[in-house]
């Protein structure tokens, strides 16, 4: 009895609730057996002044900036079941505000019934209390009913019980004054509507994006981590961008490589709302992969030339000693020759042992390179670190090489050598941080 009690307390408690944590935002699609409606996503249609039902669409994963596919579920930490928070779907329905900019609405779903039929549309509208949902660790959509009524007996009222309903159809219906394909609930038994299908409604989160953005008139790199957002990059900058974003999401599988996205200042007296993608506002450039630092792309193969250098080097100062065909051999001929002096014949052999040891570093830097971009270590962190690299190892050839013909300058070159091992270390450590 008090269990019961406690359940009936907490239902109704729902519509005075306030939900007021909000999930990142998701797109809604359709699982059905019916091949029409299944994989096709929701998207928020017009069905009157500030009134949207929730719409079949097609199956293309709608792309981030598609406000009419976004959805959030609103929810509290005070009642969830089976460790699913129960709340409200919510939409943001944008309108225009007092200031001239775009403002959104929450509006969290209700259902709405036909009194001829057992079919209940959803539709979603601008005030502060919805229809109990949850979504379960499948990410499918269910109403909570805290009630079943089909059930009386001379001794007792109808089991008060909280339970998850999964009744979802797709049917072509009014919505408000409007004729659609769109997402319904049947409230028990056979929908009376003909054309209704079953259907399961399913959730699929929104990324935030990993990108960098260059604003190509000042040609200054930002760039957003997953853990920030593309506001508190803008302001992280030195000198901080006065921008007033909205934050920019974006679902996985239609990410491009290069999209390019309008972002108004902020002005004077005035707030734009404001991150929008458009091939339009041609003003910041976004690019997903931060690989578009041509200099980045340069620092292995840079580190290969470097490391065939001394070799190129020592054939060329041989006096035609060198035999491509025989490189192995290099060594031994340059040590019986009486053609070069004693200078020349240590300087072949340092830079020889120069381009072996070099050998042995640009493995462990390009592996050290692969792991820092993968791991999104800025670029700008990146292109520095290889330069330092591709610095300390030009020293230490020059040290080696040609500064070595005296040998006070020995231990120069391990210093350069341990500069060097220090850059890809901090790279390997860095990245390890970022995972
Ligand atoms: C949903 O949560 C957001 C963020 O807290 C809030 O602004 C909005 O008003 C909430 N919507 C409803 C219907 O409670
Ligand atoms: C929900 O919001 C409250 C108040 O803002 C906060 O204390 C709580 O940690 C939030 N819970 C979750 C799960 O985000
Ligand atoms: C938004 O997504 C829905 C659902 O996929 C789609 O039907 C609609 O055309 C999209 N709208 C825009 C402006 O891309
Ligand atoms: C009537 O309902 C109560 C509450 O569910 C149940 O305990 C009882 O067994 C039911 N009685 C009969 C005769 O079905
Ligand atoms: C339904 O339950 C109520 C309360 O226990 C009881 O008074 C009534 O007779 C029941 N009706 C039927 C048809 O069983
Ligand atoms: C170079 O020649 C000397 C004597 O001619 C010999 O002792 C030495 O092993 C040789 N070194 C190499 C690398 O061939
Ligand atoms: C990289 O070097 C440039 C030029 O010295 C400097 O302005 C920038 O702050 C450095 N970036 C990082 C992340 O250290």
């Amino acid at each position: 009895m008090k269990a019961q009690f406690m359940l009936a307390a907490m239902a109704t408690a729902i519509v005075s609730a306030q939900y007021l944590n909000q999930t990142d935002p998701f797109a809604l699609q359709l699982e059905s057996s019916d091949a029409d409606v299944d994989g096709t996503y929701l998207y928020a249609c017009h069905a009157g002044a500030a009134i949207e039902g929730l719409c079949v669409g097609s199956t293309d994963t709608p792309s981030a900036d598609n406000n009419s596919a976004t959805f959030y579920h609103n929810y509290s930490t005070a009642w969830s079941m089976d460790d699913s928070p129960v709340g409200y779907l919510t939409w943001n329905l944008p309108f225009t505000g007092a200031n001239g900019g775009v403002e959104t609405a929450s509006s969290p779903m209700v259902l709405t019934y036909n009194p001829v039929s057992n079919v209940a549309i959803p539709e979603m509208m601008p005030q502060s209390y919805g229809i109990a949902t949850l979504f379960d660790s499948e990410g499918t959509l269910g109403i909570v009913s805290s009630s079943d009524d089909s059930s009386n007996n001379s001794t007792d009222r109808p089991v008060q019980e909280a339970e998850v309903l999964y009744s979802w159809y797709a049917c072509y219906s009014f919505v408000g004054g409007y004729y659609y394909h769109a997402l319904a609930w049947v409230t028990a038994g056979e929908p009376h509507n003909p054309s209704c299908v079953a259907v399961d409604v399913v959730r699929s989160f929104v990324q935030r994006i990993n990108a960098v953005v260059r604003n190509v008139d000042l040609n200054r790199n930002i760039e957003v981590h997953q853990t920030q957002t593309l506001l508190e990059a803008l302001q992280n900058r030195h000198p901080p961008v006065h921008a007033h974003v909205t934050e920019f999401w974006s679902s996985a599988d239609n990410l491009k490589r290069e999209t390019f996205v309008g972002i108004q200042h902020q002005t004077a007296g005035g707030t734009f709302p404001t991150l929008r993608l458009s091939t339009s506002v041609p003003k910041w450039h976004l690019a997903t992969n931060p690989d578009v630092n041509p200099l980045k792309s340069m620092q292995v193969p840079a580190a290969f030339v470097l490391l065939m250098t001394p070799k190129y080097y020592a054939a060329a100062i041989s006096k035609g000693l060198y035999d491509p065909a025989n490189p192995r051999k290099f060594q031994k001929t340059i040590n019986e020759t009486d053609k070069l002096d004693k200078i020349v014949k240590d300087r072949i052999f340092r830079a020889e042992a120069c381009h072996n040891n070099a050998l042995e570093s640009v493995g462990l830097y390009a592996a050290a390179v692969v792991a820092g971009n993968t791991a999104g270590i800025p670029m700008s962190t990146m292109n520095n670190l290889s330069v330092g690299y591709v610095a300390s190892r030009t020293a230490y050839m020059v040290v080696y090489v040609w500064l070595q013909d005296n040998r006070r300058f020995a231990p120069l070159r391990g210093l350069f050598w341990g500069v060097g091992i220090a850059l890809i270390w901090t790279m390997f450590i860095k990245a390890g941080l970022r995972v």
